[in-house]
């Protein structure tokens, strides 16, 4: 089960939208919830079987992270063996690691002493620390943990604040600061009350985090793509220091999108030292009026990305001309292009522009790609500069003198970047696709898709509609990889790659003769009486199926229990097929009279 992250709210009204969503779609009045102070440190996955921890893993990608079990295993707060581990089985534990703001100032003083580099934040600290090679020192960090949520239980519960009792119970570490609340009001009180504790914590928080409090109507909510409907972070309002602006530059992403970046007087905000930060695009500097040169405020809140507020003290007079967006690429030159009414300016030059080619090529290499180490970023902009490499095939034609020719390589460096090329030719399918740099399609989608079609001459070959039809998949992303595999180039590149010997081991495709119901969407309304709806949702998925929120014309059928809502009547209207409870019964148990019009 992957590690999920949180959706973020800044504002009382974003929590109340959130938390009136949740009742409409719970159908409910009134829920409990659970609040609780966001650690500002870093999650971990803990694994214990039988009662003893086997294993610790860092969050990574949310699906595969670092394993960190010997360093895990020096922390005091973190029990080896459960206390009353009989009636548990296997269980995963998640939590955050931290580092207390007095062990983080002692161990800095003793970093000094000793002549070493100092950590700029307990978080950093924690971080750093736990990713030592060596647990001795990871032993001598003033390292804790509170775990918040689990994922494999030996017992039945029917609330997070019975899971966390639980956990106690176990001998795990949970935050004393934990309140249940009733209603929005309550809600908010308890952001308050956490807000004023902040500052006599002996740790960083950076938010209060809401959870619905019953494990049903968890369920029940689900998730939106890498965050859980149940779950919101409130996040407390950002630091913010004030800085001049010493001029925008423009970087060149992946995909060509032109990026504004705000270049710095170094400023200490948020916990960090800031000389870059985003201006997100031209609209917003040309909203903001934010111009080289301004005395401007700077922000960043916890793990967000800083960016620049707006303009102060500004003068007139003797101010720099606004900034305009330049009309060609400043990498390559090719003019820019903004597509429709998005917002987003592109470099039109594709792989012609060295950028966009760079940046592939990082992704490529990157970790969860084909993870080739030793080709980091100045070592690829040589190389095309050079022009040794345009395409990321071109990798696997590298010699030992090309490498060698680089600055700052000796023959060491270069004979490893070579086995680390040639290692990389063994990889997974889904690795292999991420690397591709699809838009649109992360890691775990690239699993999804590994996972449904097996080959990527399957994937390649796919209709939109066979692509639309893989869990994860919407029909944007669908349109991307359909598009991706059918440009020339792109087929070339992946041709060239399998030719330069880059395989992947076969994938065990799902059978899809086990999920009879895949490519149907279907949406639940009313009340059922032999199943709640959240038994329903997982059943029609574990036979294929999509379950949705929203009535279209692309439904295949709404469930209507009793009293069912407003998709009931959206359904008549739009001619969608109506099943009733009995229909679904039959659906699912495979009854051959019955047939889905
Ligand atoms: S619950 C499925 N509770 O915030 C929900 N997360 O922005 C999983 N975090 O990666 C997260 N304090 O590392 C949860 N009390 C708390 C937390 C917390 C800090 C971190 C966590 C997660 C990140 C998401």
């Amino acid at each position: 089960i992957p590690m999920l992250s949180l959706s973020n709210a800044f504002s009382e009204e974003e929590v109340s939208q959130w938390y009136e969503r949740i009742l409409d779609r719970l159908d409910e009045t009134m829920i409990e919830v659970v609040s609780e102070p966001k650690m500002d440190g870093l999650a971990v996955s803990l694994r214990y079987e039988k009662g003893q921890l086997v294993l610790a893993a860092t969050r990574g990608d949310g699906l595969e992270g670092e394993d960190v079990t010997s360093n895990i295993r020096t922390i005091q707060a973190i029990p080896l063996h459960l206390r009353k581990h009989a009636p548990v089985h296997d269980l995963e534990v998640r939590g955050e690691i931290f580092m207390t703001r007095s062990g983080f100032n002692e161990l800095n003083k003793r970093l000094a002493d000793e002549g070493e580099k100092l950590f700029v934040n307990p978080r950093n600290a924690a971080s750093g620390s736990l990713r030592q090679l060596d647990p001795a020192i990871t032993a001598k960090r003033p390292l804790r943990f509170f775990a918040y949520s689990v994922v494999a239980e030996g017992k039945e519960h029917t609330t997070q604040q019975q899971t966390y009792e639980w956990l106690k119970v176990l001998g795990l570490p949970i935050n004393p600061h934990i309140t249940v609340t009733t209603g929005l009001k309550a809600l908010i009180k308890s952001y308050a009350q956490l807000m004023a504790l902040r500052d006599s914590l002996d740790y960083d928080i950076d938010g209060v985090v809401y959870k619905v409090n019953r494990l049903d109507q968890q369920l029940e909510l689900g998730f939106v793509s890498r965050a859980p409907r149940w779950a919101l972070a409130h996040k407390f309002p950002a630091q913010e220091e004030t800085t001049k602006l010493l001029g925008i530059d423009v970087q060149v992403g992946r995909t060509g999108a032109l990026t504004p970046v705000a270049r710095l007087k170094p400023v200490f905000v948020g916990g960090v030292t800031v000389t870059n930060a985003t201006l997100h695009n031209a609209d917003e500097i040309r909203r903001k009026d934010i111009r080289p040169g301004d005395e401007v405020v700077v922000r960043r809140a916890g793990d967000v990305i800083p960016e620049v507020v707006r303009a102060i003290n500004v003068n007139e007079t003797t101010r720099g001309k606004p900034w305009e967006m330049p009309t060609h690429c400043p990498e390559c030159g090719s003019a820019v292009e903004q597509i429709d009414d998005q917002t987003v300016i592109r470099c039109t030059g594709g792989l012609v522009c060295p950028a966009q080619r760079k940046r592939a090529l990082e992704h490529f290499v990157s970790r969860g790609a084909m993870d080739i180490e030793g080709l980091g970023s100045q070592v690829i902009s040589q190389l095309v500069d050079r022009g040794d490499v345009r395409t990321p095939a071109d990798l696997y034609t590298l010699t030992h003198d090309a490498l060698k020719s680089l600055e700052r390589m000796g023959d060491k460096s270069a004979q490893n970047v070579l086995d680390a090329i040639e290692k990389s030719k063994t990889v997974t399918l889904e690795k292999l696709l991420f690397a591709l740099g699809i838009r649109e399609v992360g890691a775990v989608t690239a699993r999804s898709l590994a996972q449904a079609f097996g080959t990527l001459q399957a994937i390649q070959a796919a209709s939109i509609e066979e692509l639309e039809a893989v869990a994860d998949v919407g029909p944007v992303m669908a349109h991307h990889i359909h598009a991706f595999f059918n440009e020339p180039h792109n087929q070339e590149v992946v041709a060239d790659l399998l030719h330069q010997g880059v395989r992947y081991a076969p994938v065990e495709a799902i059978d899809n003769t086990e999920k009879p119901l895949l490519g149907n969407t279907f949406v639940l309304t009313g009340r059922l009486n032999k199943m709640s709806r959240a038994e329903a949702k997982m059943a029609l998925e574990q036979q294929g199926a999509k379950v949705t929120s929203s009535v279209s014309a692309k439904t295949t059928g709404v469930i209507a229990g009793d009293d069912p809502g407003s998709k009931y009547d959206k359904a008549q209207a739009l001619g969608v097929t109506i099943l009733s409870e009995d229909d679904l019964m039959k659906l699912l148990s495979g009854d051959p009279a019955f047939r889905l019009e």
